[in-house]
């Protein structure tokens, strides 16, 4: 296991602890990371792994994890009954439902999670947080940083990046910063491609919680977690960062309470 998966492995544990066990949904499994988490922690339980994807979907399949059922399905469109699931879960999937499909469809990924949860079900988030906008800048340390940076400019499809040259950098907004920051690194041409496809830093806490609280939920925690230091530290070779950023991820812990209207509090 990497570094950034023992760190979400870590940061999962927060979460476990609020899933209520029976029969559990991940929308947007992937190759499994998280389920396999769940189907250790909760072997009675019934857990359902659904994602688009046939080719992560196979991962599943070959981690021969006893409990687990995956479905290829759009999480976006409904196929279970009313009421199936104690606990429902979105782990890294809502910021690529934003991409490629638009906000709406976020919040149809809430609804759908909604209406398939039992009364006083959870549903649990984990997702990129988007930092409040500021303009900061960025020392882009050799010419290979540079004409990266160029190409993230011109082939970012999400939203349009708007950038004034510095003598060594660039000055833009926060969150295009750190799209960048997350992206540079990509591994192969087709991995950056997809990338350029998908923004991570699509909602702000408030966002969450507005569409969270539309959709019928009660939110029993919200909390904001770090960057990934060890990260960070491999990037400042290439980039000097000349702002602070503290924060970069967010989970939401929320419970489908429908006699109650009013929110439970949440924690900064
Ligand atoms: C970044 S991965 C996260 C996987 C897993 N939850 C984890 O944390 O390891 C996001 C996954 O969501 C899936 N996904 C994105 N949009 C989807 C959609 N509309 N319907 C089904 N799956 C979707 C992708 O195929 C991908 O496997």
């Amino acid at each position: 296991m990497n570094k950034r998966q023992e760190e979400k492995k870590a940061w999962l544990r927060g979460l476990v602890k609020h899933v209520e066990p029976g029969k559990i949904v991940e929308f947007g499994c992937g190759s499994g990371f998280v389920l396999e988490v769940l189907s250790n922690q909760f072997p009675d339980s019934i857990i359902v792994g659904m994602d688009k994807s046939i080719e992560r979907l196979k991962e599943v399949i070959s981690k021969n994890l006893k409990n687990v059922i995956p479905i290829q399905a759009d999480i976006t469109e409904n196929i279970f009954p009313k009421a199936t699931f104690d606990t429902a879960l979105f782990v890294g999937s809502l910021h690529e439902v934003f991409s490629y499909l638009g906000e709406e469809k976020v919040r149809d990924a809430f609804r759908i999670a909604h209406g398939v949860l039992k009364d006083n079900g959870v549903l649990i988030v984990q997702d990129f947080l988007k930092p409040s906008p500021k303009s900061v800048e960025l020392i882009l340390k050799n010419e290979e940083i540079k004409r990266r940076f160029l190409r993230f400019a011109d082939e970012f499809r999400p939203r349009k990046v708007r950038y004034q040259e510095r003598n060594h950098g660039v000055k833009l907004d926060i969150a295009d910063a750190v799209e960048f920051i997350s992206k540079y690194h990509s591994p192969s041409e087709e991995d950056w491609k997809q990338e350029m496809n998908e923004t991570h830093f699509f909602f702000a806490q408030g966002d969450y919680q507005k569409v969270a609280q539309q959709t019928g939920f009660v939110i029993k925690k919200s909390k904001r977690l770090p960057k990934d230091q060890y990260w960070w530290e491999e990037i400042e070779k290439d980039i000097q960062i000349t702002f602070e950023s503290e924060y970069r991820w967010i989970q939401l812990v929320l419970v489908k309470r429908v006699a109650e209207a009013s929110c439970l509090g949440s924690k900064p």
